[in-house]
């Protein structure tokens, strides 16, 4: 036998199933620091993975494969050869979270060999990080021009113990903006992804699915069994068919981050790592900023996108929104409702939209020049209703036209039942399913070549794609504040303490934050944002994006230049980001540092509980001073019944130093560290 450094005796024991495994069917790997174990090893014609962190079993074996179309379901014979590497590198993102990402991990490439012409020789590649791992599948045997219908995704993810896990019914309507139930991990039937986990055991590790690179497959969700094993559930076609490839090809990357806290998890780069390095060149056309935009005041009924009477893109109305925005130095002015095909039931007449026909009433040409002249710049808005055949075959002209005015940015829309986009023939796909995974990019990728950035609404998850493709900048991909004008209900507070250990696990989110006239007339509270206005502001840190909305309307921002003050001076760019304390569905402490800047700026949130925190302030620069400007709940604050209720202090301190947090129910705080010197 040969001598495999990585079959060490303490392994077999601690992975259990092993010692009954030939060790020539059996390969194993460590994470770089030796925190994470992984093994693949064959048994009774099945492929099986199993993982260990610390010693302790993590995922216990768990099958590995894909199905296909015409071929009974392989059996694997053995491991054919297994490639070891390690890598430690560093990148730089051109803008993001953390300016400079490490990369560091070991990969094991086992071949298995299948009895079935499509599974002869499946490479599975591992990469293992100290903060988790991802797999990935090459089916290098399928000739060069065959198509191919995977029919499974067989991959399962076994849990050992007990979980709770952070859910929302997949599939239903509203794609994935549902508020979040936490629930027992065992009770999961099909859960979306990022899916979070979290021991129920004192002092038990957290883990959270997902995927990376989403690229020419179905999105992956996960079904559970009601015994703690999850397996890969992929978005169909409507003829039952999961993904269609044709030749050679890999799946995107199924990914695992375990960690043992809820920080450990909204700081890991994994998704990051496994993604391919930028594909479109340079990026510096594109700026990370803070835009505003005819958007709020639709949601609020005050004005509509259809045109008429109460037409919210007016030349008039767009110079007052690019007025304000050049007064107060945000970036970009979105306006919703410019183009033809919004009166009537646009959400039933996506095929009659215009992306290129402004309404009379909106001098396209006119303002794009009037807000260049005051250094602002539109952001474009292209809402397809779901109709995608429409806006495909406009797509050019679209961004062209865009471009041509100097437009860098533009907001898509898919507002259109989970399962009802249409393709030419009539077909019906969800919302991620392959074809719209295609969809997406295709836009992407003729956006880029258009030096357009892409903030998309109701799209495909993120999985890590704006590394490849860093105009691909935001999206939204869950419940954003736009619930928050419509009341049916409102979000409540813990919605913003769940998603930073959930959705935004996968990347930016265009969530909208920065309503300050919070009652809106309204005195019933679920009727109307659930926050205080210091939460709003502590957003602007807990959540990233390189596009930040400031969504409420000019007027209520003038009335409120005391906390307008933070949103103008908080960046979207970052150097650095730290979790520096939280529990999923109570509270989080979020530091970031301005990206080629020294301030730093911290963000925390709170549920519907009142909550003191004693924050160390060791993330600053040691030896240096800062002026904390501090943005707090006022003493009698409560998102219930004192909503807008602000205290703003300042204080000089060093990184020697703690600050007390105290956050008022459904509030926040959120500070500024004004570098001194
Ligand atoms: C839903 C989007 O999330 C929202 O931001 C947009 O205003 C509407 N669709 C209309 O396009
Ligand atoms: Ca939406």
């Amino acid at each position: 036998m040969k001598f495999r450094p990585f079959l060490m005796l303490s392994q077999l024991v601690a992975l259990g199933a092993a010692g009954a495994v030939q060790a020539a069917d059996r390969e194993c790997a460590q994470s770089p620091g030796q925190v994470i174990d992984l093994c693949v090893y064959i048994e009774s014609g099945q492929a099986y993975y199993e993982v260990s962190r610390k010693g302790t079993k993590v995922i216990a074996p768990s099958v590995l494969g894909l199905s296909f179309e015409g071929e009974p379901q392989a059996r694997y014979t053995a491991i054919a050869g297994a490639k070891r590497n390690s890598a430690d590198s560093t990148w730089e993102q051109p803008w993001g979270e953390q300016r400079f990402i490490r990369d560091n991990h070991t990969e094991l490439k086992v071949t298995l060999k299948g009895d079935t012409p499509l599974n002869k020789a499946v490479d599975v590649t591992f990469r293992l990080f100290d903060d988790g791992f991802g797999l990935r599948y090459t089916y290098g045997a399928i000739p060069a021009g065959r198509k191919v219908a995977v029919t499974a995704d067989r991959t399962e993810f076994s849990t050992i113990g007990n979980y709770s896990a952070w859910w929302y019914k997949p599939l239903e309507d509203d794609r994935d903006e549902y508020l979040y139930k936490e629930i027992d991990a065992k009770r999961i039937t099909l859960a979306e992804t990022p899916l979070t986990l979290r021991s129920q055991e004192e002092g038990g590790l957290l883990l959270a699915f997902h995927e990376a690179a989403l690229v020419d497959f179905p999105s992956m969700l996960l079904s559970g069994d009601g015994a703690g094993k999850l397996t890969a559930w992929l978005m169909p076609w409507p003829d039952g068919v999961r993904a269609y490839r044709t030749g050679p090809f890999s799946t995107p990357w199924r990914t695992v981050v375990i960690g043992e806290s809820a920080g450990d998890l909204a700081d890991s780069r994994i998704a990051l790592n496994l993604n391919e390095p930028n594909k479109i060149g340079d990026v510096s056309w594109f700026t990370p900023g803070k835009y505003v935009g005819v958007w709020w005041e639709m949601h609020l009924r005050r004005s509509t996108w259809a045109s008429g009477d109460r037409h919210g893109a007016t030349t008039e109305n767009v110079k007052r929104y690019i007025d304000f925005a050049a007064k107060y130095g945000f970036s970009g002015v979105l306006v919703e409702g410019w183009n033809k095909g919004w009166d009537g039931d646009w959400l039933r007449n996506g095929h009659q939209i215009s992306f290129t026909e402004p309404y009379p009433d909106f001098d396209l040409r006119g303002l794009a020049d009037y807000a260049n002249s005051k250094g602002v710049r539109l952001i474009g808005h292209h809402e397809t209703a779901g109709a995608i055949v429409n806006y495909e075959s406009q797509l050019d002209e679209a961004f062209s036209l865009y471009a041509g005015l100097g437009v860098n940015t533009v907001k898509t829309g898919y507002v259109e039942d989970s399962g009802d986009i249409k393709d030419a023939e009539g077909g019906k796909h969800w919302f991620a399913a392959q074809y719209m995974v295609r969809h997406h990019l295709k836009v992407v990728e003729t956006a880029a070549r258009y030096h357009i950035a892409i903030n998309a609404h109701e799209p495909v998850k993120d999985t890590g794609l704006r590394r490849t493709y860093p105009n691909w900048v935001s999206r939204e991909a869950a419940r954003g504040q736009e619930f928050n004008a419509w009341g049916r209900p409102t979000n409540r507070p813990d919605h913003l303490t769940i998603l930073p250990f959930t959705r935004l696990l996968a990347g930016p989110m265009d969530y909208t934050p920065g309503i300050f006239d919070i009652e809106n007339g309204k005195s019933v509270v679920t009727e109307r944002l659930q926050a205080t206005i210091a939460n709003q502001l502590a957003l602007y840190v807990v959540i990233y994006s390189p596009v930040q909305m400031a969504a409420d309307l000019p007027e209520h921002y003038e009335a409120r230049p005391d906390a307008l003050r933070f949103i103008l001076d908080v960046p979207a760019d970052w150097e650095n980001s730290k979790t520096l304390a939280g529990e999923i569905g109570d509270y989080v402490v979020v530091a970031r540092q301005q990206r080629e800047g020294k301030d730093w700026f911290l963000g925390a949130v709170t549920d519907e509980e009142e909550r003191s925190i004693q924050q160390s302030l060791g993330f600053l620069t040691p030896g240096k001073r800062y002026e904390a400007q501090i943005y707090r709940d006022a003493d009698d604050a409560d998102y219930r019944t004192n909503p807008t209720a602000l205290t703003i202090e300042k204080k000089v301190v060093t990184a020697k130093d703690s600050l007390g947090l105290v956050l008022k129910p459904g509030g926040g705080v959120a500070v500024r560290f004004k570098a001194l010197d």
